[in-house]
């Protein structure tokens, strides 16, 4: 198996075995159709923050959606200007950094009325920063791959619901701010159908407000992770966004400015997690059926998305003698039980793939976004390197985590 033109087994020789490798063919054909479907299109970050895919989207003209102030810092190492970025949250990690927003004059999308709150008492305390301000409106329902993605209706805690918008012109009164932004952003791996139809609610809400410039669909496009299935078409979505800012301009009589920011669509499909199977184990069941474990070395701590969510991702093994297909349980090396690569709703699922044997490689797909960026270090496990395939040139944009990386911060008494 190949990633571009590069042998995933020379992968795992040059940079060892758990590795993340990103193919820049891959994500600039989904740049490509990303692109064309507003003015305006950010990356939201938050899904890899690699500094290569980041530099990726700020040579092609792709502006950045950061979910943190730590993200709004790291998207300005990366190259990004302030202008290119806006911040999206529900508060301010604390009061420093409604500080920082404000002197550094970052493009701030608040997502509750205590952070809108926030902002104005800033802004007059400090008596500069920019008066003009983005909300975040929770439109009253939501969509995603899981419960824990969909950031709509009354079980989300994300933005400024529906019917609290009189409370927002309220604070905006007080402080002397002005909306010039609106946005939703209703879940993360959810379908066209919804997505469509929710962004004739955003215009309603925009109407609201007479100073807004600036209208934010969101992120949220769905990308399938099952090879055997095709990729939803997203084309149709450009249309629907030009009516939609049709129908805004015609009302205010000015232009106003699409944007939209999806993260997963952009990056999942280009990443790769090389792994090495470790061990082979089986159990019996309870009616004595035989339950067969592939045990690697990918383990929840690298790639958390399948014990999150028990979510799907392609796996293939490579190796010189492959048994025949049959039901495996694919796992990792973490000491709990959870660790399956292969679940749905908390239980193993098995899945029929070719019998690997210890020292084989096992590829998972679809590993390039909400990968890496949520990793850790539990049983002091190292976060893995990250490479980055261009042709047949690699790259080592990241190094593997030492003890000593891990250690570092630790205050032992001297
Ligand atoms: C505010 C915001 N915008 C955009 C996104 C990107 O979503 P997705 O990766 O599904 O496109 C997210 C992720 O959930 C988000 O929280």
């Amino acid at each position: 198996m190949k990633i571009e033109q590069v042998d995933v087994e020379h992968l795992a020789r040059e940079y060892g075995t758990p590795v993340y490798v990103y193919s820049l063919a891959v994500l600039r054909e989904f740049i490509a159709e990303i692109k064309p479907l507003a003015p305006v299109v950010r990356y939201a970050m938050k899904a890899s923050s690699n500094w290569r895919i980041l530099q990726e989207m700020r040579d092609q003209g792709i502006k950045i959606d950061a979910v943190s102030v730590m993200e709004v810092k790291r998207a300005l190492r990366a190259g990004f200007k302030m202008d290119d970025i806006c911040f999206t949250s529900d508060v301010f990690f604390n009061s420093g950094e409604a500080d920082y927003c404000l002197e550094n004059d970052v493009f701030t999308n608040c997502g509750t009325l205590g952070m809108l709150e926030e902002y104005g008492r800033t802004y007059q305390k400090l008596g500069r920063g920019r008066a003009g301000v983005s909300i975040r409106i929770n439109p009253g329902e939501g969509a995603g791959h899981s419960k824990k993605t969909n950031t709509g209706g009354p079980y989300s805690k994300h933005g400024i619901w529906y019917q609290n918008l009189a409370e927002v012109h309220r604070i905006c009164g007080q402080y002397g701010l002005k909306i010039t932004g609106v946005h939703i952003h209703i879940g993360s791996g959810g379908d066209m159908e919804h997505l469509k139809r929710i962004t004739g609610k955003l215009v309603e809400y925009a109407k609201e407000f007479p100073d807004v410039k600036i209208v934010n669909f969101g992120g949220g496009l769905p990308y399938q992770y099952r090879t055997d299935q095709p990729q939803a078409d997203i084309s149709e979505y450009r249309p629907i966004l030009e009516e939609r800012i049709n129908v805004l301009e015609k009302h205010f009589g000015r232009p106003i400015t699409c944007e939209i920011e999806p993260g997963r669509r952009f990056v999942a499909g280009c990443g790769y997690l090389i792994g090495e199977v470790r061990a082979l184990n089986h159990t019996f069941d309870e009616s004595g059926k035989r339950l067969d474990y592939v045990l690697t070395n990918i383990g929840f701590c690298h790639l958390l998305r399948p014990m999150a969510y028990g979510s799907y991702h392609p796996i293939t093994f490579v190796g010189g003698s492959l048994g025949p297909e049959q039901d495996l349980i694919i796992a990792g090396p973490v000491c709990e039980s959870g660790d399956v690569l292969t679940q749905e709703n908390e239980e193993p699922v098995p899945r029929k793939l070719p019998l690997p044997s210890a020292g084989d490689l096992i590829v998972v797909g679809g590993a390039g976004a909400y990968g890496h960026v949520m990793s850790s270090n539990y049983n002091t496990q190292p976060l893995l390197p990250e490479v980055v395939v261009d042709g047949d040139q690699t790259l080592l944009a990241r190094r593997r985590q030492s003890l000593d990386d891990i250690l570092k911060e630790e205050c032992p008494p001297e």
